[in-house]
């Protein structure tokens, strides 16, 4: 797909979520929002009814960024105790809702907001529907202490991590002041296993696998329009 008509899917897909958001989140509320290109589109879209809301719970400096830039009140995460509804992009996303994100660098924050809300709605256009997770390396946000120790440990698992680094070479530092390790070459046919294998991994901060908190709902575009699918809960 070229860039031109998959961005034009990204704002359809975006406009879907805002619709949706008007009509299912009443006045008042506080909205949590992803972070990445279609995301962005979201803010775009929802940017005239900010009124309605209270505001947001951001999940990057960057979506911070352009919420403010629109006029959103940003709320602080730990002001809140839980959110009607989250908003996100994803890299990749099965069948069940499992997902894999941090293509952005966010995946830390992105997985604090959705574990604080009732809905996650996945938007995202149709080329990141996948039989099996792994196509797309495997964000992990480490300690840079512990870069080795995991590497050591994901190679075990199969895969090659990578340290992600910026246009001049140096490496990416997150928002959280941590590096980020991109792991190629895992077939993930058990997103939930694999999760909480990781995350038993000293060092590791967060890794991309979004199985706890996976999609609730997702939002799809395709050429022929937005498709809505509801994963049941367990
Ligand atoms: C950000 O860290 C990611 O999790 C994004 O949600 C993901 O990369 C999707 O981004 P795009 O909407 O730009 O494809």
């Amino acid at each position: 797909m070229d860039k031109a008509k998959q961005d034009e899917l990204k704002q359809w897909v975006g406009r879907a979520a805002a619709d949706h958001v008007l009509k299912s989140v009443p006045e008042g509320a506080v909205v949590g929002v992803g972070t990445g290109s279609t995301v962005n589109c979201f803010i775009d879209a929802l940017a005239p009814h900010r009124a309605r809301y209270r505001g947001a719970v951001s999940s990057s400096l960057a979506t911070t960024h352009r919420l403010k830039q629109h006029g959103f009140h940003v709320i602080d995460a730990n002001d809140i105790a839980s959110l009607p509804i989250y908003v996100d992009g994803a890299d990749e996303i099965d069948a069940h809702g499992n997902m894999i994100k941090g293509g952005g660098g966010a995946l830390t924050r992105e997985k604090i907001v959705a574990a604080m809300s009732e809905t996650f709605l996945c938007i995202a256009d149709e080329s990141k529907r996948v039989p099996v997770l792994g196509g797309f390396p495997l964000p992990v946000e480490v300690v840079p202490m512990a870069l080795e120790a995991v590497s050591r440990k994901l190679i075990a698992l199969g895969g090659t991590p990578v340290l992600r680094v910026k246009g001049d070479g140096t490496p990416l530092v997150t928002d959280n002041g941590l590096h980020i390790l991109d792991v190629k070459g895992l077939r993930i046919d058990a997103p939930l296993a694999l999760e909480r294998q990781l995350n038993d991994v000293p060092g590791v901060l967060t890794v991309g696998v979004f199985a706890l908190q996976r999609a609730s709902l997702a939002m799809f575009a395709t050429a022929q329009g937005v498709e809505t699918v509801a994963y049941p809960t367990a």
